[in-house]
């Protein structure tokens, strides 16, 4: 069983709240295990992993899973990271080991990997309507504590008839739309229809509320994001004492988002963050301040063809980087250590980078590295991170919740 080393049993559904939590975090070493798929293939360096192949820089993942983990201990806050950004298992103990208090998952598949893989608790921060899906979700619930959004009446109402049906329990946390213009309740008065419900329900348990700030990411003026994120917590703080007078107390007050961290863990009211994409960042992170050097994901892939117009081809296209482009641009990512190269086109199995007039040209068989413009979609085309240190392989950990949409 994996879970949190520091947390307490879990009483009923109230795990306690704002403390500062007495331990100090630090990462496990992770070693090539003799016999394990890395060694057996004999790769060893970079260079020698087939591709395209997704790779995990170790020491940055490390340091980032322990940044954003210490500063939700310093600040009191629970952490529990969101693993649809990396699927893996692996990733995800690691996280754990580091004093996560819980997984977040988006799907129920996902929430299935983990809990098989030994996870405890696991928040589904979604609204799941299915009879099929929640009926999975209950049986979960002999292995593990599992969360589920709701965030109106027929939300509400489809877990009812599931846990009525089945005589089982959900831990409901009600889901609040700050500013991201997707789900969530959108009023204070909405809130409390929907909590009331909630409330009235003996297969619920009304455990708080919840948000992904994930407007955040329009903003790229840190100062204007500080602000935004304080205006959401404003937001949850006016659901949170409306439903408090009508005696639904919440003891989770969850928010979640990688570019609203820094503002949130300052925030007194708020009980849990949720972040996923901050252990690896990608562009759409560098493009809001993140170190090109802080990120721990890259696509390797070989040079195939170099052609007398400075056209490059590699054997990574869009089933290697997901078609995820939010860039003006249109670029489908950044060639690590080029600058000058640009990535300006992909089908299928190719991608098509075009140097500046002047730049020195690879060879076809050099290999490249691609930071990608977004890394949870791009970990969902793969099935394995390849674990580096130093240019050696040092693991290879299964991205087992890949493609469980469902
Ligand atoms: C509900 C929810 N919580 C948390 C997150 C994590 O946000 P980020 O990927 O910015 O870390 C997401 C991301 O999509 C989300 O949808």
């Amino acid at each position: 069983m994996v879970e949190a080393t520091h947390r307490k049993e879990w009483k009923g559904f109230e795990p306690n709240q704002g403390e500062v939590l007495a331990f100090s975090p630090t990462c496990p070493r992770v070693r090539l295990k003799s016999g394990s798929a890395a060694s057996q293939n004999g790769m060893r360096t970079i260079d020698q992993i087939e591709t395209p192949a997704l790779l995990v820089d170790l020491p940055r993942l490390q340091a980032n899973i322990l940044r954003v983990q210490r500063l939700a201990q310093q600040s009191g806050k629970y952490l529990r990271p969101h693993a649809k950004t990396h699927k893996s298992p692996a990733l995800a103990r690691l996280q754990v080991s580091c004093g996560a208090s819980g997984l977040t998952v988006a799907k129920v598949g996902e929430a299935e990997i983990f809990v098989s893989e030994g996870f405890t608790d696991v928040f589904v921060a979604n609204e799941i309507v299915s009879k099929e899906k929640l009926e999975r979700l209950v049986r979960l619930q002999d292995r593990a504590h599992i969360s589920i959004g709701v965030d109106s009446i027929p939300t509400a109402e489809a877990l009812v008839a599931c846990a009525g049906a089945r005589g089982a329990r959900f831990r409901v946390l009600l889901e609040c739309d700050t500013g991201l213009g997707r789900a969530g309740v959108r009023s204070v008065a909405e809130a409390l229809q929907v909590g009331q419900l909630i409330a009235e329900c003996p297969g619920l348990r009304f455990a708080g509320i919840f948000t992904h700030e994930g407007h955040l990411y329009r903003f790229s003026d840190p100062e204007e994001r500080r602000q935004r994120a304080r205006q959401a917590v404003e937001q949850l703080q006016a659901v949170r004492e409306a439903l408090e007078r009508i005696g639904l107390e919440c003891h989770t007050v969850s928010v979640g988002s990688t570019p609203g961290v820094d503002a949130m863990a300052s925030e007194p009211s708020v009980t849990e963050m949720r972040p996923g994409n901050y252990v690896f960042f990608d562009r759409m992170q560098v493009r809001l301040g993140a170190r090109v050097e802080d990120c721990a994901l890259s696509v390797l892939a070989t040079v195939t063809g170099v052609y007398r117009d400075g056209r490059v081809v590699i054997d990574a296209g869009a089933k290697a980087l997901a078609g995820d482009c939010p860039f003006d641009d249109r670029t489908w990512g950044e060639v690590v250590g080029h600058p000058d190269w640009t990535f300006v086109a992909a089908s299928e199995e190719h991608g098509m980078i075009q140097l500046c007039p002047g730049s020195a040209a690879p060879r076809v068989g050099d290999k490249v590295q691609i930071l990608p413009n977004h890394a949870c979609t791009c970990v969902n085309m793969h099935d394995e991170l390849f674990v580096c240190q130093e240019g050696v392989l040092v693991d290879i950990w299964r991205i087992a919740a890949r493609g469980k949409s469902r």
